[in-house]
């Protein structure tokens, strides 16, 4: 294998900008890591539709298979639970490495999809399903492997961080900031899934079952969105000196897991009362790291389309070195040229 062809199926937002990432760093990617990727095939039943970035002509399809047919690593970015679960499915059948920022499949119906990929040892890559931009699940299978994680704490929801700050911030009622969000194309196609809580709740249970290592019944997680706070909630808050944040948590206790999403007042000093926006934050603390915490853009085209790629990036590691381990740096380049104060 001279390269590694990588298809799209779903030219939506994310896979818009996906496929503008592998083209327009195209030459950069294959310099960092010395692998070769070539997206060859996207597919989407729209190509009416005006994008970002135009896909060209010759990868366009309407064909998910001819993706899964032509492709050695397949990013699923349809969304939704039923076809994207057939796609991905289809796909490991195939023999291909899969990536998706599914979390609503995942989080509900991952365990199938992931012990499918590992009775085929195939890899499947998920990053962008939590945190949009944010490396947050290499972080916690990677960079805090050696802890035992005490708890997670994360604002994991764009949008409706996005409606509380434009509630915290220039006092709107609800239906206003959520209008903008709409507007702003950060809420889901079922806008119900981010104010009822449902994005941020399968975020924290992915991450929960990374870092407490199983899965989990979907049904045990406490939810609870951001559809009934009041304007007036908010300013009481302020004037108290909290702000008024959904909080995803995941924690141990004892021999259980807990689980949860709700509005919560957070001191307005703390460090996760400050992401505003659709910014998204994970604080996660480990027996030996203490507290870490990471935070990017968690919603848009090119936040998740880093992720994706990302993804895609270790899928051709795992194809074409057979192990993860990388390389101390990038020695392509020759000598760095720093330059002299
Ligand atoms: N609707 C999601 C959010 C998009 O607002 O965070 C990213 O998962």
């Amino acid at each position: 294998m001279g390269f590694v062809r990588v298809g799209i199926i779903g030219c939506g937002t994310v896979g818009t900008g996906t496929a503008k990432l592998l083209i327009q760093n195209a030459d950069l990617i294959k310099k960092k890591t010395g692998i070769e990727f070539k997206l060859v095939k996207v597919a989407d039943i729209d190509w009416e539709r005006k994008r970002e970035f135009e896909v060209p002509k010759e990868l366009r399809t309407t064909d998910y298979k001819e993706v899964i047919d032509n492709s050695d690593v397949v990013v699923e970015l349809v969304g939704g639970k039923t076809f994207a679960k057939k796609v991905i499915l289809e796909a490991l059948e195939a023999g291909k490495c899969v990536v998706t920022a599914n979390k609503h499949l995942l989080a509900e119906e991952g365990k199938e999809i992931f012990e499918e990929a590992k009775k085929r040892n195939l890899f499947i890559g998920f990053e962008a399903s939590v945190g949009g931009g944010i490396p947050v699940i290499k972080a916690l299978r990677e960079g805090l492997a050696g802890n035992k994680i005490l708890n997670i704490l994360g604002i994991l929801n764009g949008t409706t961080n996005y409606i509380l700050t434009r509630m915290f911030e220039e006092n709107l009622d609800f239906e206003t900031a959520l209008k903008e969000a709409k507007e702003k194309g950060y809420a889901e196609a079922d806008p119900s899934l981010d104010i009822d809580g449902w994005d941020a709740a399968h975020k924290i249970a992915i991450l929960a079952m990374l870092a407490y290592g199983g899965y989990l019944d979907f049904n045990d997680v406490y939810v609870e969105g951001i559809r009934n706070v009041d304007k007036l909630d908010v300013e009481l808050g302020k004037e108290l000196g909290y702000t008024l944040k959904l909080l995803a948590i995941a924690k141990k206790v004892d021999s259980e897991v807990e689980v949860r999403v709700h509005p919560t007042f957070i001191h307005s000093e703390e460090a996760l009362a400050k992401v505003s926006g659709v910014y998204n934050a994970v604080m996660i603390e480990g027996d030996f790291v203490g507290k870490t915490m990471f935070y990017g853009q968690g919603a848009g085209s090119h936040p998740t389309a880093s992720a994706v790629v990302a993804d895609v990036i270790d899928a051709g590691r795992f194809l074409l070195c057979s192990s993860k381990v990388l390389p101390p740096v990038n020695w392509e380049e020759g000598e760095l040229k720093v330059r002299k104060n």
